[in-house]
């Protein structure tokens, strides 16, 4: 696989591992493009099957719900089925490993996704969730976080059911959607301050496999810019960010794997893997 990337993609590369090498505070956020390798198609791929033709952008929003609650709770299942049985790739277990490295060496490397699939924490990461978590229910009137009271849906995958049926809440009778920021919904606080004090405060930040069109998580790697960070962007399709100052052009899994290689050659201290 190697042996096909350019020169000019592998020089690239050798000289993000020579800035990332000796950096005490990196931030790195992902998107759908880390989890494509896993087999789970990005947002802005075209849907499928019975989904195909729908946009993403129209069933996951509050209107919609309050519109067809029945439509969108049936995409989610369909998704839960999808991302079901898909393991992490190559992106997902490098970053594992070099979070685990960077915690042994008093480095900080917070890891932000915009995904809603577990696949960094089955891969071993730490990671803050911006937008919610595709294993959660709670309820759309009074947020109370649903509980498999009834066994016909679990809050696990292990034992999720994918029943499209509507299931109502036992405190207030609202509908139980999926606990996932929807557009126009505001981020977790915790999660966006988290995010924010990482971004501001990095030395690098490395954005892997997001469109960078969605806000406010898309402002993160300007806010790193503006405090003074060099941006490495990670992905086949690069966006037309100005800000970005490395381009790897390349699938997540190939360049990750690689990156790692090279920062571990490069590192004075303990091997990276
Ligand atoms: N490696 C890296 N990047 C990849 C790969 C890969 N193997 N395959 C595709 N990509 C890139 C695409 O080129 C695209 O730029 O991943 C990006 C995926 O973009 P989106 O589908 O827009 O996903 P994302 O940026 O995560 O979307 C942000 O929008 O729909 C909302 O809330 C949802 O979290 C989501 C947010």
């Amino acid at each position: 696989m190697l042996a096909e990337l350019s020169p000019a993609l592998i020089a690239e590369v050798q000289r993000a591992a020579k800035i990332l090498a000796d950096k005490k505070c990196i931030c790195i956020l992902t998107g759908a493009g880390v989890s494509a390798e896993s087999g789970i198609p990005t947002f802005r791929d075209k849907q499928t099957g019975l989904w195909e033709n729908y946009a993403a952008e129209d069933l996951a929003t509050p209107d919609a719900f309050a519109r067809d609650p029945k439509l969108v709770w049936s995409w989610y299942q369909w998704r839960r089925q999808l991302v079901a049985d898909k393991t992490p790739n190559p992106a997902h277990t490098t970053l594992a490993q070099w979070q685990q490295h960077a915690a042994n060496n008093h480095q900080q490397l917070t890891l932000i996704t915009q995904n809603v699939d577990d696949l960094h924490e089955q891969a071993g990461s730490t990671v803050t969730h911006l937008h919610g978590n595709l294993w959660q229910n709670r309820c759309s009137q009074c947020d109370t976080t649903y509980e498999n009271h009834s066994n016909r849906l679990a809050n696990s995958k292990n034992d999720m059911v994918f029943d499209e049926d509507l299931i109502t809440c036992q405190h207030c009778g609202g509908y139980i959607r999926p606990d996932i920021v929807w557009f126009g919904e505001a981020l977790p606080v915790q999660a966006w301050q988290t995010a924010e004090e990482a971004a501001a405060n990095c030395e690098v930040f490395i954005s892997i496999g997001t469109s960078s069109l969605v806000y406010p998580a898309a402002g993160l790697a300007q806010l790193a810019k503006k405090n003074g960070a060099i941006i490495i962007e990670i992905n086949p399709n690069p966006t037309p960010n100005t800000i970005v100052d490395i381009t790897l052009a390349e699938k997540a899994g190939i360049i990750m794997s690689l990156l790692m290689q090279k920062i571990t050659a490069l590192s004075s201290i303990q091997p990276l893997l």
